[in-house]
């Protein structure tokens, strides 16, 4: 079933560590979203390998320990706008060239993982 997963393709759990570190390097340095996250990354950053794990075919290490993702709900506690949901994919893009994903499957990750970033949504910008 895992046979030509991305997740395998791209070298694993090794792989998605690296994703994931890089990831949150840059979350922790960006002003949009600093104030949203806590001081100290380790727990988010193990939680997002597993659901980046199952997300990309590899097994389902979220779901395993978390229960269902329902990933909007889980979010909605966090004013995510569009100029946040911007910042984290632009985190999320200069982490997979980080990380040295190979074409075709950094763009085929950063378009689903835009799709669920756009999913995730759930207030406005301020006007003006
Ligand atoms: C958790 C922000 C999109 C996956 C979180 C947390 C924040 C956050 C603030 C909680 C940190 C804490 O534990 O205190 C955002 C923002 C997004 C976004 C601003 C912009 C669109 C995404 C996307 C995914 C994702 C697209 C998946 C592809 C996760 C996971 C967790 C998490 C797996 C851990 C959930 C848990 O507690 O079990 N996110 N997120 N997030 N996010 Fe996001």
């Amino acid at each position: 079933v895992e046979g030509n997963s991305i997740y395998e393709v791209i070298g694993g759990h090794e792989k998605i560590e690296e994703l994931v570190e890089a990831f949150y390097a840059r979350v922790s340095k960006h002003p949009d979203l600093i104030p949203l996250f806590p001081d100290e990354f380790s727990e988010v950053a193990r939680k997002q390998t597993q659901f980046l794990t199952q997300f990309f075919g590899g097994p389902p290490l979220y779901i395993q320990e978390h229960g269902h993702p329902m990933m909007r709900k889980r979010h909605l506690r966090f004013p995510i706008t569009p100029t946040r949901r911007d910042a984290w994919l632009a985190c999320m893009k200069g982490a997979l060239e980080e990380a040295n994903i190979e074409e075709p499957y950094r763009s085929a990750m950063f378009e689903r993982l835009t799709l669920t970033a756009n999913h995730m949504m759930n207030t406005p910008d301020e006007k003006g």
